[in-house]
């Protein structure tokens, strides 16, 4: 990367070339459509974090685990035993099997860690994972940090016929997933429910994946850090649970997303002994082990949610918030992807338009359509939203560059107001 090697050009000792792969050095779409470079009251739909507090008991838990000595200082690596015991509790349910919280649970410093332990666990240098484009962007970095080189296989967008098109017209081709499949591929990377596309990948969808990764011995790692976010009465089905995927699945969760917690750092991973004793031992090295209050809180969280009805309640008041934005989308005339998980829109920024001569910053100079148009939408109307392309690898960019990803965990009154301001594109739709 040229602007790389000249960024390292004005440093006194030259930096590590692992930073000039996987994007790391470039500027990212978090720092360019930050509040800091747009306008003072515009409303932050683009960043996928809350605009709203974790849940009250929660953080009393927080607080009590603050005033113990116990939860001020380290960890077992492998995460506190209350919070493994509240993993297994809740999940083994769901996994069909009683989860061992000696061996096939870690708790992660936020599932991101997670992933990234799992990686300089797995990888060999050269080795191969293939990701579904769009993408989660730290996937990249994570994997050439640690050697691997990302293989893209894109979801394929829903028809521009298709005026209703929901997150599951966002489809695989099997055959291009197989001519992805090398001898040095290790792995594959399955996000369901999906950021940014809000799908939630069928039984089906996932058979097919399995056949594949059972025919070419893959690595799974099923990131379902949305899993406690699916609407209209779909079923989020976990890969490990497909026959025979336990023994080659690492599952990822997040406490940031299912307790509107996403600067606590908490995550944790499942899997067989086999995967999660070498993550362990790669966690260990990096973080050492998680923040200890906090995975008090996550315990907690865990411990008490089924008494109090918690994710199922939360998922309602997500589906109401999807349906605020979708409302002001619909009554703008704009088609969009209707998303079945998770907590992203997928806006069809196609027919928006803006003065030629209007006056774009250069750091979007050279990225594609849809940097400039979210970019017009943040700075005239006042809503910020994210550019599909960036989870795209360039080759493939296009295919995201008509779309703008816009979150809803924000709290009602944020998404009417954002709803309101949205009606103001009307004047830029060319038929
Ligand atoms: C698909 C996906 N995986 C992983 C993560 C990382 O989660 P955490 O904040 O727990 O590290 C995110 C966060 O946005 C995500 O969207």
């Amino acid at each position: 990367m040229a602007a790389a090697a000249q960024a390292n050009g004005k440093y006194l000792i030259p930096f590590s070339s692992r930073l000039k792969e996987g994007r790391a050095l470039a500027q990212d779409v978090w720092s360019i459509y930050n509040a800091a470079n747009l306008p003072a009251d515009c409303i932050n739909l683009g960043q996928g974090y809350m605009n709203f507090a974790p849940p009250q008991w929660v953080k009393d838990a927080a607080e009590e685990a603050l005033q113990t000595v116990a939860a001020n200082h380290y960890s077992h690596p492998k995460g506190r035993l209350r919070l493994r015991e509240a993993i297994s509790n809740f999940y083994s349910p769901a996994f069909g099997k009683n989860l061992d919280v000696e061996s096939e649970i870690l708790v992660t410093s936020g599932a991101n860690e997670g992933q990234y332990s799992v990686f300089t666990a797995f990888l060999e240098h050269g080795d191969e994972v293939i990701m579904f484009e769009p993408f989660f962007d730290q996937y990249l970095p994570s994997v050439t940090f640690n050697g691997g080189k990302p293989v893209y296989v894109p979801l394929h967008p829903p028809s521009k016929a298709n005026l209703k098109a929901t997150s599951n017209d966002w489809t695989i081709d099997y055959d291009e997933l197989r001519r992805a499949i090398t001898p040095r591929t290790k792995m594959i990377i399955v996000n369901t429910p999906h950021n940014p596309v809000g799908k939630v990948f069928s039984r089906k969808e996932l058979e097919e994946i399995a056949a594949l990764a059972t025919e070419f011995n893959l690595l799974v790692m099923s990131d379902e850090v949305y899993d406690c976010l699916v609407f209209d009465g779909k079923e989020h089905i976990r890969f490990a649970n497909l026959p025979g995927m336990w023994d080659r699945t690492v599952s990822v969760y997040s406490a940031g997303k299912a307790f509107a917690a996403t600067g606590w750092r908490v995550g944790w991973l499942i899997g067989p002994p086999a995967i999660i004793q070498p993550t362990l031992a790669a966690s260990t090295r990096i973080v050492f082990c998680s923040n200890s209050p906090l995975q008090e809180a996550a315990a907690a969280g865990l411990e008490q949610a089924r008494d109090r009805n918690f994710f199922e309640t939360q998922a309602k008041e997500y589906e109401e918030r999807r349906n605020v934005l979708l409302n002001a989308f619909d009554k703008l005339g704009l088609t969009y992807t209707l998303p079945e998980g998770s907590y992203f829109v997928l806006l069809d920024i196609s027919r928006l338009t803006w003065p030629d001569n209007y006056h774009f910053p250069s750091s979007i100079d050279g990225r594609g359509r849809d940097f400039k148009a979210c970019w017009f939408i943040a700075t005239e109307i006042g809503v910020s939203s994210i550019p599909v392309s960036e989870f795209y690898c360039e080759e493939h960019c296009h295919l995201g560059e008509s779309f703008a990803r816009f979150a809803f965990c924000k709290d009602l009154d944020t998404l009417r107001n954002a709803g309101e301001r949205l009606q103001g594109l009307k004047k830029y739709l060319k038929e």
